[in-house]
């Protein structure tokens, strides 16, 4: 696929984020933001066997961050909350399939980050 087109996918996603919204009975909810441009995202958590039965993301910022909210939040649903725990860097990159730069990959990580504490509040 061309780098075209996965930045096509990226901006599909920011302007039509999945799994957008927020979740009122959560297990764990978390909130960071990037310090350099004050973006942030809130992720909701439902846990069920160990497995995450529900997420949702709110947040606000560049098409990098929301789009890998919106990738990450999809891509951890069902997921067991031990593997979640486990997710890599390279893992959001390749759900973003382009090159990051070392300056956006804070926007890129920002949402994995969160994902990662409110598996940890949902404990
Ligand atoms: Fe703010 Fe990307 S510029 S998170």
């Amino acid at each position: 696929m061309s780098l075209d087109m996965y930045s096509e996918i990226i901006l599909d996603h920011f302007k039509n984020p999945h799994n957008f919204g927020k979740i009122e009975k959560y297990d764990g909810r978390a909130l960071d933001y990037n310090p350099a441009c004050g973006d942030e995202i809130t992720i909701f958590i439902k846990v069920k066997d160990g497995k995450v039965s529900d997420v949702k993301f709110e947040g606000r910022g560049c098409a990098i961050s929301q789009a890998s909210a919106s990738m990450l939040t999809d891509a951890i649903k069902g997921m067991k909350v031990s593997d979640v725990s486990k997710l890599d860097e390279k893992f959001v990159t390749d759900l973003l399939g382009v090159e990051i730069s070392p300056m956006r990959l804070k926007c890129a990580l920002l949402s994995l980050g969160v994902a990662k504490q409110a598996v940890i509040k949902a404990k």
